[in-house]
């Protein structure tokens, strides 16, 4: 699994999960097929250079593509972001063809902002904010965003 290149963009050299993980306590999990026990993938949170922001980041082997996974674990990412580490904001970084990854960030509840040049390429960045708590009992509804759905749910 390649660990140099999270987002898999050609010019992309980034400080690693390691890095991250030590510094800041959060990085990139590993993702397992629980029956199994064979590595997916990997997804989580990362510090995206060169600024300040934390962004959710992803990449599975090709023959789990298409399956949901990437979605699955990209929305459990943001609860942890947002209800465990306490974050305002999380976004998402894209080349800009990769559509297959826009989709996914729009399905976790990212919003598209703008484009922009992240490693040398050209991206599309997207945004999500914390949602906004309500005096709601369901912790359903504390989740859902205007204009978004709830994050998918993690059972299968
Ligand atoms: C991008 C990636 C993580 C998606 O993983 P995945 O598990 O297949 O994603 P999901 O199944 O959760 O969702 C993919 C969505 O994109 C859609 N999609 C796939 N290919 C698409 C394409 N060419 N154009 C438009 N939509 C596409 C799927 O239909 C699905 O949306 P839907 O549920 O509305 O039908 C995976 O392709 C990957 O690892 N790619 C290489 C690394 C990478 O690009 N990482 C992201 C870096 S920003």
């Amino acid at each position: 699994m390649p660990q140099a290149k999270p987002h898999g963009f050609p010019n992309e050299s980034s400080p690693t999960s390691w890095t991250n993980w030590i510094r800041h306590g959060f990085g990139v999990w590993a993702l397992v097929d629980k029956m199994s026990g064979v590595l997916l993938g990997q997804c989580g949170l990362n510090h995206l250079p060169p600024g300040d922001e934390i962004e959710v980041l992803y990449l599975l082997e090709r023959a789990c593509w298409g399956q949901g996974l990437a979605t699955e674990a990209a929305a459990a990412a943001l609860r942890c972001g947002f209800d465990e580490l306490s974050l305002e904001r999380i976004v998402g970084i894209t080349l800009a063809g990769n559509a297959a990854s826009q989709r996914v960030l729009e399905k976790v509840g990212l919003r598209y902002e703008k484009d922009a040049r992240f490693f040398d390429c050209d991206c599309r960045y997207y945004a999500c904010d914390r949602p906004k708590r309500t005096a709601s009992p369901d912790p359903a509804q504390a989740l859902r965003r205007p204009g978004s759905e709830t994050f998918p749910s993690l059972e299968r």
